[in-house]
Parts: structure tokens; sequence; C-alpha cells
């Protein structure tokens, strides 16, 4: 039995993964930013956490800790999406998107490497996204966030070289989620309007026939029981998991650039 700190565990992606922690016995510390969205299961305790607002990152995880005493697993999974033409995106939007989805994640990691570091044990896996290196149109904010995840989870594993501490930077592709429906709008330029409206429905169309979270589930059950977790995996359908970033990584930017706007069609 393991004891697992869980963030964005009310829905999705982190609802599935809890479910399926507490069924295989071990302890859930699920976090939400409504208490009464996490349901109620057996192992599995509630904590209040806004991924905007640092002093409940901290009090969560250490009322967690207190609670626990120890955590064998963080999971850093909670997130939300911006959609909207980067021309004319607010900064604010853009800070608010890295701090939920980059800093908001690193102070969580850092408060677990601390606590880990002294029991020298620890596992991390960080959500980040497949969007970090195959990027959606008008959603660069959550793309270039999800790049700065990776590439600081990238940073970490190299300093934990000879270190018993293991961290994974796990990247879905499209999974079926209520994600799109939460992603916040800005769409009030007529220039990208036909463009925003066409990849729009292309996202809409890839969620609707994406895999459902449990197979995200499945994969962080795999890296839990691993001696060795491989510092990074994604998880998806074949197309977007495993044959798009193959054939990716042997081209040219232009090319790649070509190949995604054939995609979205725009
Ligand atoms: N679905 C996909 O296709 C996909 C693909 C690649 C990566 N991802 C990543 O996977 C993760 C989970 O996404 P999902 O698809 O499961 O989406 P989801 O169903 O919308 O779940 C998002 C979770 O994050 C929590 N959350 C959102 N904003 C938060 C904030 N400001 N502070 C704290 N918690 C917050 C939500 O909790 P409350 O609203 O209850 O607070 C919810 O539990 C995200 O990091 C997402 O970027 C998803």
């Amino acid at each position: 039995m393991k004891r697992i700190f869980i963030t964005g565990a009310s829905s999705g992606i982190g609802l599935a993964i809890a479910k399926l922690l507490v069924a295989e016995g071990h302890e859930v510390w699920g976090t939400s930013r409504n208490l009464e969205r996490v349901p109620k299961m057996p192992r599995c305790h509630p904590m209040r956490l806004d991924l905007t607002d640092p002093l409940s990152i901290e009090q969560a995880f250490n009322a967690a800790l207190a609670e626990a005493r120890y955590f064998d697993v963080l999971i850093n999974n909670a997130g939300a999406g911006h959609f909207g033409a980067a021309e004319f995106l607010p900064v604010k939007t853009i800070a608010s998107q890295f701090q939920i989805l980059v800093f908001g994640q690193i102070q969580l990691m850092q408060l677990a490497l601390r606590h880990m570091q002294a029991r020298g044990d620890g596992l991390i896996i960080n959500v980040s996204s497949l969007a970090s290196r195959l990027p959606v149109p008008f959603m660069a904010a959550y793309n270039s966030a999800k790049a700065a995840l990776a590439a600081f989870t990238m940073s970490i594993q190299l300093e934990l070289a000879h270190s018993p501490l293991h961290i994974v930077d796990l990247q879905p592709a499209d999974i079926s989620t209520e994600f799109n429906e939460r992603v916040r709008k800005t769409n009030k330029t007529d220039r990208y309007e036909a463009r925003i409206t066409k990849t729009w429905e292309i996202v809409e169309r890839n969620m609707k026939k994406a895999p459902s979270p449990d197979l995200v589930a499945r994969h962080v059950l795999k890296l839990i029981d691993a001696v060795h977790p491989p510092p990074q995996i994604t998880v998806g359908n074949v197309f977007e998991s495993k044959i798009a970033p193959l054939i990716f990584r042997f081209l040219p930017q232009r090319v790649r650039l070509w190949g995604l706007r054939r995609y979205y069609e725009i």
C-alpha cells in the first residue's frame, strides 16, 4: 500500500487515477478547489487546493503530509486550458496559465522533493501533455506552459542522477474528459475567426473519439509499481501517442508546421 498525493482528483484523468489507486488498496489524498467534487471513496482523503494560490498549495500539501506522515508518490495532474489567438492573449491570461501549469506544479514538486529526499525514496509524476511537443493552434499559452513543465522535469531528472528518487513526465495525447468544456476562450478577432472555428472543430472531434482516462490510470499504476520507471511516457491512441511523435521527431521545422496546419485544416 502506497501513500499518494494527487491534484485534480475531482474529474477526468485525476479522478480515474484516484479511483484505480484506491481500488488497488493504495491510500490517496486527492485535491479539488471544491471538496464536494471529490467523490467519497474508501482510503481517499479530499483536500482543497487551488493552483492559482501558492498559500493554498503549501497548506494543502502540508496538511495532507501531516495526516499521511509520508508520501511515496506525488501526481501533479490538475490543469486547465485557454483557447484564443496568441496575438491577442492578455498577459494576465498567459500568467494565469503559467501559474496553474508550471509554477504551481513546481511548488508542489519542491515541497515533495524536500520530503522525499529526507526519506530517501519517492516518485513524482508530472502530467504535462503531448501539446508540449506537438502544439495545438490557438493554445499558445497552454502549449508553452506544458513545454516548460516538461523541460523543468527533464532538468530535475538530470540533477537527480544517482538518487533513489524518480520523476516521470507523463504526456497524455487526446483523452476523453471534460477538459474542453472548461477551456476558457478569447474569441474577439475577425482575422483568425475562421481558423479558430476550424481548429476547435478538430479539437472537439479528437476529444470525442479519444480513449478513456482509465487508460492513463492503468499506465500510472504500472509506473507506481515499476522499480525503474521510464523518464517520459506518452499515453493515447496509437497514432497520436506513437506514430505522430516518431515521425515528427525526424522532420525539419518547416515540414512540422506544414503537417500541423494540414492536420488542423488551417
Ligand atoms: N484530456 C486531455 O486530452 C489531456 C491531454 C493532455 C494533457 N492533459 C492534462 O491532464 C490533466 C488533467 O486534465 P483532464 O483532461 O482530466 O481535465 P479535467 O477533467 O478538466 O480535470 C481537471 C482537474 O484539474 C483541476 N483543476 C483545474 N483548475 C485548477 C486550479 N486552478 N487549481 C486546482 N485544481 C484545478 C480540476 O479540479 P476542480 O475543478 O474540481 O478544482 C480537475 O480535477 C491536465 O493537466 C491537462 O492539461 C489532458
